[in-house]
């Protein structure tokens, strides 16, 4: 595993993202697009109890909320967590640290986790260990991380280019996000009694949407975070058509690793 460093800390990054964002919308537009389609593969047709640990603004929890399906949300920003509230009282979403949880063992059917163990720097494999306890034994989980390749040492580059010209010179000097090895990830899975069944390499945005005349809105002025959180976030014909391309080498151009399987 790597360490991938910024010049802000985990904590604030995630407390100043969801301060800045608005809400999350109520339900995903696209069903095609990372997290959803993944979620999808095991939440489906599922009566019994449902967790998304590291919810954030709460996309996922508001969609299947809005299905009937019994879901619980667990953050750590407060920030995150009270917006959520303020917006909508009657959804379960609680403050808290996956690395300590109070439910009993084998308390959920279902447990969902999409970009959160990568942001844990001490203790990561405890806290999925701590997470996959509150599953029952055969429920089904569905999980992502931040792979480590080409695509992620490219945006590494940008943001420090970014952060360089802003801060000066010196190195950034806080943890920021873990980057990990597909094998490294199965190992850990394994270790920890689950079984895997499907692994996808998998985009939240691709990399190309960082130049703006390949963004389906060139002018991010005219869209909503809230509308590319739900809707993805789209590139024009012509990035589409290079995106197709990497797409080619999803090992190499991804952000995310999916996987999906059962604990023991
Ligand atoms: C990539 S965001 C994902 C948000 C949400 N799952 C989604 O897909 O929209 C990761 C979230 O995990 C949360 N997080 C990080 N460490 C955590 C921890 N130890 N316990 C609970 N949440 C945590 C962060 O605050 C952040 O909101």
């Amino acid at each position: 595993m790597r360490k991938m460093m910024r010049y802000e800390d985990n904590l604030k990054y995630w407390d100043r993202r969801w301060s800045e964002a608005e809400c999350d919308a109520d339900s995903f537009e696209n069903l095609d697009i990372y997290p959803i389609k993944y979620a999808e593969m095991v939440v489906g047709n599922n009566n019994g109890r449902v967790a998304e640990f590291g919810c954030g603004l709460g996309r996922v929890v508001k969609h299947y909320h809005a299905r009937g399906v019994e879901i619980t949300g667990i953050e750590r920003s407060e920030i995150a967590v009270q917006k959520i509230k303020e917006e909508s009282s009657d959804l379960k979403v609680l403050v808290g640290d996956v690395s300590k949880l109070s439910f009993p063992d084998g308390y959920f059917d279902t447990i969902l986790a999409f970009g959160l163990y990568h942001n844990i720097e001490d203790g990561m494999v405890d806290a999925i260990k701590e997470t996959l306890r509150c599953l029952k034994g055969s429920g089904g989980f569905c999980v992502s991380i931040r792979p480590d390749n080409l695509e992620m040492r490219l945006n590494e580059w940008y943001w420090n280019f970014k952060a360089r010209k802003k801060y000066g010179k010196s190195r950034p000097g806080y943890f920021h996000k873990w980057a990990v090895k597909e094998d490294e990830f199965r190992a850990i899975l394994k270790d920890l009694g689950c079984k895997i069944e499907k692994v996808f390499y998998a985009r939240n945005v691709s990399i190309l949407w960082r130049v703006p005349f390949l963004r389906k809105y060139r002018n991010l002025k005219n869209v909503s975070e809230k509308e590319l959180r739900s809707c993805g976030y789209q590139l024009n014909t012509v990035g589409e058509l290079l995106d197709r391309l990497l797409r080619l080498a999803p090992r190499s151009f991804s952000n995310v690793m999916v996987f999906i399987g059962k604990k023991l």
